[in-house]
């Protein structure tokens, strides 16, 4: 193999292990950041009462986006966006604490989704809800 042979070789070779890495990268990227498309949203979504005991959260899909569903100490229920109203991360639920914790820049939020701390400008968005015989019915 001549000198011009080989560069060509390693250029091939350098150029499918960048095109490689950049896909292996960027793609997890591309799909996390990317707006969901396609598919049904689910704009109704059906939680057997059970499944949200008191002090809990149980997170699930609305509409194509995170939500959560609270049940506070001394039972009352709450619906709410699970998205982050500073820069949209998923809010996590700290049973411990009984709030919520965003974990990209430490904002907090009650259980009603009211900001007690950090940089979200405003509550978390409220979701409407019903319950009947032991189900709870979000949208
Ligand atoms: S995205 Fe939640 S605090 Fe910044």
């Amino acid at each position: 193999m001549d000198t011009s042979s080989r560069r060509t070789f390693l250029g091939v070779c350098l150029g499918g292990v960048v095109a490689g890495f950049s896909a292996a990268v960027l793609w997890p990227l591309y799909r996390y950041l990317a707006p969901r498309s396609g598919g049904e949203l689910t704009t109704r979504v059906v939680i057997a009462e059970k499944d949200v005991p008191e002090g809990e959260a149980k997170f699930f899909e609305y509409a194509g986006a995170s939500a959560v569903l609270v049940r506070k100490k001394g039972g009352e229920l709450v619906a709410l966006s699970a998205v982050c109203t500073h820069l949209g991360c998923i809010v996590q639920w700290e049973k411990e604490k009984q709030d919520f914790l965003c974990p990209c820049h430490a904002g907090r939020y009650t259980p009603d989704g009211t900001v007690i701390s950090g940089p979200p400008p405003k509550p978390l968005a409220k979701l409407p809800f019903s319950v009947a015989n032991g189900e709870i019915t979000v949208g």
